[in-house]
């Protein structure tokens, strides 16, 4: 494994096998193992055109391909490894990329729900399943983890994100690398994990997919860099650039991100590929004035692999013969490339991810189901729970299911699931069907969207058909309870689906007000990938149930929950806002010169006239069907200086009726620093599990690390000074003490 120590006579035999390989190679062939091709059919990026299928086969041939994405299955990976064994010069092996972004083909909850689980393991243990499945149907790199902090909910990518928050993101980003890569990447069940998007893509301006990125420095090393320094850390063996422009340089051009920080600061020593075309795009981008161009700034700034421009493979060996890329470039990203075919131990069995028994096995395994259904009840966030209207009785209920989104057996899937088959989640219907005590009538009231396939959508997110109104209502007034299902459709999230309005899509806004002046006991499940304004739902509906899109096993984790035979635990790894115009919303903003009203009525503070500064649900916040109770938050001292540390520790007790668990969370703010210091920042987390009656002392370290930050200094450091710290079960706490950093 990469970036770990390994025995300096280990590293030295693989450069040495590196080299004897490199050596022999052509320039032509070293080029070629720069080149990655989509499979011949397309699934994620456009259309290719007549006849680029010929010229990938040929090329194929000649040993001008290095790696290939979107090719799944034994049968087609292994023959086409056999191409590039048997009939190369070299018999250089190909290494097959994809997309295992939450799961292959048992599907896990989208990695946002993922990590609103705050639960480590767990989620190490997904990303290792997800491997393991990938890994038997010959895949051995996967595209993922995404580890862009995203502060803005109208970009559609967060759901494939940790949420906002740079500490949590970081700690997610090591625990998805551990998990994809193992401790051993020749074993048969793990693959090559991949960091992207390199770097600031979720900062698109307004929220618009592909968007132009602005971002200082302070943000760009304290917010945005955390997660793949976290990444690099763990070992990481590949990163993705971006799409995007950083501060007027498209990424993928970017010398300062890959040369500098990455592969200099942090001496990441994987390789870096470009996004889907994104070498090409430096035309149009304005920053290169033609493919052969955009081949030139893109190896030279760092960019080692050309995923679907063909740039490299076209351009770059006149380019090294004009004397405009050095030749010594090719091959540094041609090693970095072909040190990870040894350790996955390809050079010594091409095929040893290629077994039909295998991958007969472990597709779709029991194991994985059990395992994705608890993924996905420790993803489910409890927003609000009044008149204890959940849990829901076992027997005796009229139950009204309502929404198109209920009787759904693929939007639970979500994106990023190109391997999935269609309708193969647990609908709600089903899972609260398994639950045979009470009478369940189900009405779909409203469509969320018409006509969508894997990867095209044509979504009419404007539908205003409300002839299923009445059939809903009929129901909902026979009924004791009512369980709305509502929210966006899973492809409704992700890569180019922006939204502008981040409310219910269609009429299902009017739908929920409708049902809920028939009968108020609602509780709403919402199904989602980014976090939705909802505030007249906030305000009128008891009981609302974050249930994002959880995967193959949605509907049984869903019903679990629902009927408190999982008491959930889940809180928000994004805030949700109270409106559209208020976003980008995050906890952990710097205050401005006006951050209250100082006199009645003024209107010469920062806020806006029509809206709360506050959100509708802030970062961390998440009930469950225990109370939780914190006190006592003491410090082992009141202050420490470098290389000394200090103790915060607070007494959280289950106050509740039944056994529950919590994420504790610790936030420190830093008064007063060379440059302004958010209100507040993540810097701990635990999560306990206590019985009702049963309290624990939880211990959080303090200490320079835990403190430290980009300064104006252009470095990471402490800086002396008072500091805040603040306890308790959401962004929101209610516990407060303070220490000094006495330098
Ligand atoms: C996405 C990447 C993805 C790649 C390959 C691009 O459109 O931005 O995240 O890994 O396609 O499918």
């Amino acid at each position: 494994m990469i970036n770990t120590p390994v025995q300096h006579s280990e590293s030295a035999r693989l450069e040495a096998k590196v080299d004897s390989v490199l050596k022999r190679m052509t320039l032509e062939e070293k080029v070629g193992q720069l080149n990655q091709y989509s499979g011949f059919w397309d699934i994620t990026g456009p259309t290719p055109k007549e006849g680029q299928a010929a010229k990938k086969y040929a090329d194929l041939k000649k040993g001008l391909v290095g790696s290939m994405l979107n090719v799944k299955g034994v049968k087609d990976i292994k023959a086409l490894q056999k191409i590039a064994v048997e009939q190369t010069r070299l018999g250089i092996p190909l290494i097959f990329g994809f997309d295992v972004i939450h799961g292959y083909k048992t599907i896990s909850p989208i990695p946002l729900a993922e990590s609103a689980s705050w639960d480590m393991e767990a989620i190490k243990k997904s990303s290792a399943m997800a491997a393991e499945e990938a890994a038997a149907v010959g895949i051995n790199w996967t595209f993922a983890p995404m580890v862009d902090v995203g502060r803005d909910a109208r970009w559609g990518r967060v759901m494939e994100g940790a949420g906002e928050d740079a500490f949590l993101g970081s700690k997610i980003a090591t625990a998805r690398v551990q998990g994809f890569q193992g401790v051993d990447l020749a074993a048969t069940n793990t693959i090559l994990a991949c960091a992207k998007h390199f770097a600031g893509y979720a900062f698109a301006e307004a929220g618009k997919e592909y968007n132009t990125v602005d971002v200082s420095e302070t943000v760009l090393q304290n917010i945005i860099f955390p997660p793949f320094k976290a990444a690099v850390d763990a070992g990481v063996s590949t990163f993705m650039n971006s799409f995007s422009q950083l501060n007027g340089i498209p990424a993928t051009g970017n010398n300062y991100l890959q040369r500098q920080i990455l592969k200099g600061d942090w001496k990441f020593n994987g390789f870096v590929v470009s996004d889907w075309g994104s070498i090409k795009e430096l035309v149009n981008h304005g920053f290169a004035k033609d493919s052969k161009q955009a081949a030139e700034i893109a190896i030279n700034a760092g960019s080692d692999m050309d995923m679907e421009s063909s740039a490299y493979v076209n351009h770059l060996v006149s380019l090294v013969q004009e004397g405009k890329v050095k030749e010594s470039v090719v091959d540094d990203a041609v090693k970095r490339i072909l040190k990870l075919k040894f350790e996955l131990g390809l050079f010594k069995d091409p095929y040893k991810y290629c077994d039909e028994n295998r991958e007969k096995e472990t597709v779709g395994k029991p194991e994985f189901h059990a395992e994705v259904l608890d993924m996905a009840k420790k993803s489910i966030v409890l927003l609000k729970n009044e008149k204890e209207l959940l849990p829901l009785k076992k027997t005796a209920q009229k139950i009204a299911i309502i929404g198109a989104l209920a009787n759904d057996k693929t939007s639970p899937l979500g994106n990023w699931r190109i391997a999935a088959d269609e309708n193969t989640a647990v609908s709600v219907l089903e899972g609260m069907q398994n639950y045979k005590g009470n009478q369940i009538t189900y009405a779909k009231g409203a469509d969320v969207i018409i006509g969508t396939t894997a990867f095209v959508l044509e979504t009419k997110i404007n539908m205003t058909d409300k002839s299923g109104f009445a059939e809903a209502i009929a129901v909902a007034k026979q009924a004791d309870v009512v369980v709305m299902v509502l929210g966006e459709h899973g492809l409704q999230s992700g890569e180019g689906r922006s939204r502008a309005d981040i409310g219910l899509p269609g009429v299902q806004q009017e739908l929920l007000e409708e049902i809920f002046k028939v009968n108020p006991n609602v509780v709403l499940v919402l199904n989602n990938g980014r976090p939705l304004a909802i505030p007249w739902a906030a305000e009128n509906i008891p009981a609302i149930v974050e249930a994002w899109q959880l995967g193959t096993q949605s509907g049984n984790a869903i019903a679990q929950v629902l009927y408190g035979d999982y008491n959930p635990s889940g809180k928000l790894p994004m805030t949700f806002p109270r409106s559209v115009g208020q976003l980008p919303l995050y906890y952990n903003y710097t205050s401005t010169g006006r951050p209250v009203m100082d006199e009645p009525d003024s209107v010469f503070w920062s806020h806006y006239i029509d809206e709360k500064n506050t959100p509708l649900y802030p970062f961390g916040h998440g009930l469950s069907y225990s109370k939780f109770e914190y006190s006592n938050l003491v410090l082992s001292t009141p202050s420490f200086a470098p290389g000394g540390r200090l103790l915060a520790s607070v007494t959280v007790k289950n106050v509740g009726k039944v056994s529950g668990k919590e994420v504790v969370q610790m936030y420190i703010r830093d008064l007063v620093g060379s440059t302004a210091r958010p209100v507040k920042e993540l810097k701990g987390f635990e999560l306990i599990e206590l019985e009702p009656n049963e309290s624990k002392k939880v211990d959080f370290i303090i200490d320079q690390n835990t403190i430290q930050f980009f300064t104006a200094n252009s470095k990471w450091e402490a800086e002396e000074g008072d500091f805040n710290i603040f306890v308790g079960g959401s962004s929101f706490t209610t516990l407060e003490t303070s220490f000094q950093y006495v330098n």
